[in-house]
């Protein structure tokens, strides 16, 4: 058997959570043995609970790409936190899973891929919605044509939360769309291809008079695309305080498929009235399989299904919608 995958996390926090429970369950394949976050306190506890018996914490993450001997890092910083890392870690060969949003910049974004497309190493991005069992069935059907063209895509996210600090800063998280929203765009991307056009409207409505909240709460943004659908993502700050909803539906010519998560839809044929609905439910990890997709590719020289590439085309159409909502104008896309 191959030996285990030497795996460093940078950014300790919440989502490094899943990323190191999911590990958990792919143990034979990986190890996690080096662990960096700029507060020495979280790197360390996150050594003690998830690290190999000598792991090693750091600080700073040259440190850990010079001195942690990793195969694989998994970047869970904040958008605003992303720096020269995927650089650092192409240079040295080692593979990377790297969360949305990629980051800030599209020339940014640009650069990592580059920088890791030139080193050829294996790159993956959190949009785990892609590994759902719903997303999967709807996926395949839509590829064989047995659901005909897609004329509307139509997708919420709702949730009420102040969230992190850095997450009300419209410059350190890049707003509702770029930092949460952002799934709800490639999953639409992946299910139905590139969108022609972008037109957005966003605004701050209930959070105005919370100091130093910048970020929109309110927006709605419609697309075209090429063979005449239209798509529409609408999402709010202002929902239901705990809860986080993301569902969407999409209508073809002969199919209503209605997603209440990756997991879970039901799709029903529209070509004559009361068709039986096809029910998909499932409890995937979905951050499992997009780990274990990752080491899949590093130990076949294979592909995954969400290299850097990906997460930079996602940036694009999240940052199109901005500049969209910006200038007032519809933003045409290449
Ligand atoms: N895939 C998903 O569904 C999902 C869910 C939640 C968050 N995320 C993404 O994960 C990223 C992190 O979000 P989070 O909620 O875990 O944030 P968080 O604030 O909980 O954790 C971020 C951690 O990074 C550390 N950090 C900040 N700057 C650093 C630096 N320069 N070097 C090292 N460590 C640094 C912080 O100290 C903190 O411990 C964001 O981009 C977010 O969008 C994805």
């Amino acid at each position: 058997m191959a030996p285990t995958l030497r795996t460093g996390i940078l950014g300790c926090g919440g989502i490094a959570q899943r990323h190191a429970l999911a590990a958990a369950q792919l143990r034979d394949e990986i190890e996690l043995v080096a662990f960096c976050d700029t507060d020495a306190d979280r790197a360390r506890a996150f050594a003690d609970q998830h690290g190999a018996a000598d792991a090693a914490v750091f600080t700073d993450h040259h440190a850990l790409f010079d001195r942690g001997a990793l195969d694989l890092a998994l970047i869970c910083l904040p958008p605003f936190a992303h720096a020269d890392e995927v650089a650092c870690a192409a240079a040295r060969g080692i593979h990377l899973l790297v969360e949305k949003p990629i980051a800030l910049s599209s020339h940014a974004g640009w650069q990592m891929v580059q920088a890791a497309e030139e080193a050829g190493i294996k790159t993956q991005v959190g949009f785990m919605y892609r590994f759902g069992a719903a997303v999967q069935a709807f996926k395949q059907g839509y590829a064989a044509g047995a659901y005909g063209q897609a004329g509307l895509f139509s997708a919420r996210f709702f949730c009420n939360a102040l969230h992190a600090d850095w997450w009300r800063v419209r410059a350190r998280s890049g707003g509702q769309l770029v930092e949460q929203a952002i799934h709800l765009f490639d999953a639409m991307r992946y299910l139905l291809g590139e969108p022609a056009s972008v037109f957005s409207r966003q605004t701050n409505f209930f959070h105005r008079e919370v100091a130093g909240y910048t970020a929109e709460d309110v927006s709605a943004t419609i697309f075209t695309f090429p063979h005449g659908g239209l798509g529409l993502i609408y999402a709010t700050n202002g929902a239901l305080p705990g809860k986080w909803i993301k569902e969407w539906r999409i209508v073809t010519r002969g199919l209503l498929a209605e997603f209440s998560d990756w997991n879970h839809a039901t799709f029903t044929p529209t070509t004559a009235p009361g068709l039986a609905p096809e029910t998909i439910t499932s409890e995937q990890d979905v951050f499992v399989l997009q780990l274990r997709d990752l080491v899949q590719a590093i130990r076949t020289a294979g592909e995954t299904r969400t290299p850097l590439r990906e997460g930079a085309k996602s940036l694009d159409l999240v940052l199109a919608a901005a500049a969209s909502a910006e200038t007032g104008r519809e933003m045409i896309l290449d």
